[in-house]
């Protein structure tokens, strides 16, 4: 069922204690709220126990924001699917373009990500994108189709109507510079064309697709009130309460 999604990605940021805090400070912050939208908050490993013991989950969902690509066993410094689903997140960012480009993440390796993730019971939150002079150069649409096609199109259309996408251009991630509304709405809606066309029109239109970059309490109203655009994954405004709870209640 397609959902209004605000998510947030902490990324390597805040301490136990501090990232605790956050979580509990947005907990109290929506007691007694009521909002129109799924509140997902990502958060490095470390915390991911801590946080889900000490928030209401069925109000905040906790997000792992990446995951082995392996089972189990001899990966020194991996974590798992099952490690993080025994955490009580449900959540698990995965392609983030962070992820592609400093630490190599292929296609394929998403592939087996995705995998992992569905079958231990998380939610992938798949992150695809351009960057700029793909943009500039016209081939953001191929781009995102190939990222899709390459790590979700062998899903079965059960599973891939379990997962969210982001659509993150990566020259707006942490720059301050956001694709305008309509840049927003273009490419969702191609997005969710390249899905129905794979999946059928009814999974298409079950599947939420936010936006990721720069979103921020100013122009988030904007960017979700297009019909393809069905929240956002935030990164640097996911980091206060001040800043994270104006684009929860932008819905
Ligand atoms: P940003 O990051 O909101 O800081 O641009 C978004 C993201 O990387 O998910």
């Amino acid at each position: 069922m397609r959902k209004n999604i605000v998510a947030g990605n902490w990324k390597m940021n805040t301490t136990l204690p501090e990232g605790l805090a956050l979580a509990k400070g947005l907990d109290e912050a929506l007691k007694g709220k009521s909002v129109n939208c799924d509140v997902i908050i990502g958060t490095p490993f470390t915390h991911l126990a801590s946080i889900a013991a000490a928030i209401d989950t069925t109000k905040i969902g906790v997000a792992a924001e990446n995951l082995a690509d392996k089972e189990s066993g001899a990966y020194t410094g991996e974590v798992s699917a099952a490690m993080v689903a025994s955490t009580g997140a449900k959540y698990v960012i995965l392609g983030h373009s962070e992820r592609r480009a400093y630490y190599h993440e292929t296609p394929e390796i998403l592939k087996q990500k995705v995998l992992l993730a569905l079958a231990h019971g998380l939610t992938p939150i798949f992150c695809i994108g351009e960057v700029l002079a793909e943009r500039e150069a016209g081939k953001h649409f191929e781009v995102v189709d190939s990222q899709i096609t390459a790590s979700l199109f062998d899903l079965s259309t059960a599973d891939f109507g379990k997962l969210v996408l982001a659509y993150e251009p990566v020259w707006a991630i942490g720059t301050g510079k956001t694709a305008t509304a309509a840049q927003a709405q273009e490419i969702h809606a191609h997005i969710r064309q390249t899905i129905a066309a794979k999946y059928g029109k009814e999974v298409a239109e079950n599947t939420s697709i936010l936006y990721g970059g720069s979103c921020n309490a100013g122009n988030a109203k904007e960017l979700f009130s297009n019909p393809d655009v069905d929240g956002g994954l935030i990164g640097g405004a996911s980091l206060s309460v001040d800043k994270f709870l104006p684009i929860v209640e932008a819905f």
